[in-house]
């Protein structure tokens, strides 16, 4: 018998998330080293000193569960953005509460609006609760808002997902067409603004989704401290809701869904803004470099509000290969329906620089 067949249609018809390569995988496959990976937008300091201490820290008591409430880590946040504890859920990287959104308010026969070109894992988590998507082309590559309003009060969604920024292409909604956004959506469509990459944005394009939740009960702002923080492997992130809303995450999430080492190493990471400062400045000067670069090759890109930018490329599947060959693993976004684009994370000037070079070379190999 084929087992697959036990699950329902829905699981069946889900294609799995692609996740970057690991530079030990193709450190096996072609056996050469000082491999370059820019493809899951990590960040290239590493993380903070006092994060890995408090992480390390932590690790005497991994006999024991962790705080199931997260109780210092959302003290921090409380402190950070003045909210109430019972606005607050924890998750295994953003992408659990993501998914946590999804199994608590969608099930079979319900809709969730996204947009074309948005993080995949909107489709996923959708799908794997039975409920339908509904992609609404984009705009420039970004989110159209109208048309995602219009869809989703004409097809009777329960949830919009959005990315600001937006991952894989780097786009950027104000935060005046956002709150515009949320005035004009009926309250009984929750929006779930993804904020993954917010330290990024540049100081004149911050806005405080925060201070909005006082207005709009049915928004959900979820972050992560994958990114900027740099704690991408100890998978934690935060959402932030009115409490009713919180409640219905807190109900489906694992009881001890975040670790005692990320739970400690969050904690930390928020009390250090310098390295979240020179991480902001590193990004800054690497996406410089880049787009700098990508100019001189004459290659169009989407310019990028995040730690990442989308280049469009004319065989981007034979591009990927070749600069796997020469060491620098990027991302193919062919599965977000930009098979002529690769996406590549901002590194280390040097990383930046590797990527280059390896472009240039792989560009004049095709001439
Ligand atoms: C837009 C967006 N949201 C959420 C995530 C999930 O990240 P994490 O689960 O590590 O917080 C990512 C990761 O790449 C992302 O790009």
């Amino acid at each position: 018998m084929n087992y697959s067949d036990l699950a329902p249609s829905y699981i069946r018809a889900i294609a799995p998330y692609q996740p970057g390569k690991p530079i030990s995988e193709l450190e096996r496959e072609l056996g050469i080293t000082g491999i370059v990976k820019l493809a899951s937008n990590e960040n290239p300091l590493g993380a903070s000193p006092k994060a890995i201490a408090a992480a390390r820290a932590a690790l005497d008591e991994i006999g024991l569960y962790p705080d199931g409430n997260g109780f210092a880590l959302k003290d921090a946040l409380v402190q950070r953005y003045g909210v109430a504890h019972n606005q607050i859920a924890l998750g295994n990287g953003s992408n659990d509460l993501l998914e946590l959104a999804a199994r608590a308010f969608l099930t079979v026969g319900d809709k969730a609006v996204y947009s074309d070109h948005s993080f995949a894992v909107y489709a996923l988590a959708t799908q794997a609760v039975g409920a339908t998507g509904i992609s609404v082309p984009a705009k420039n590559f970004g989110h159209d808002l109208e048309a995602m309003r219009k869809a989703a009060v004409e097809q009777g969604a329960k949830m919009v997902f959005i990315a600001n920024p937006n991952n894989p292409t780097g786009t950027f909604l104000p935060g005046d067409e956002l709150r515009d956004f949320l005035h004009a959506l009926p309250a009984n469509i929750l929006v779930k603004l993804d904020e993954a990459y917010n330290e990024y944005l540049p100081e004149e394009c911050r806005y405080d989704s925060v201070s909005w939740l006082r207005e709009f009960p049915n928004l959900i702002i979820s972050r992560t401290f994958s990114k900027a923080y740099g704690l991408a492997s100890l998978r934690v992130g935060y959402a932030l809701g009115n409490p009713q809303v919180m409640d219905m995450l807190n109900r489906v999430r694992q009881p001890f869904n975040v670790n005692s080492m990320a739970l400690a190493a969050a904690v930390a990471a928020l009390q250090d803004a310098d390295f979240v400062r020179r991480t902001f400045e590193l990004n800054r000067r690497g996406m410089a470099q880049i787009t700098e670069g990508l100019t001189r090759l004459k290659l169009e890109y989407i310019p990028s509000f995040g730690n990442f930018i989308a280049f469009r490329i004319g065989n981007a599947t034979a591009m990927y290969r070749r600069l796997l060959e020469l060491g620098v693993i990027v991302r193919p976004i062919a599965n977000y329906d930009m098979p002529d684009w690769l996406r590549v994370s901002i590194g280390l000037e040097t990383e930046n620089e590797k990527f280059l070079s390896a472009l240039k070379q792989s560009l004049g190999e095709q001439a």
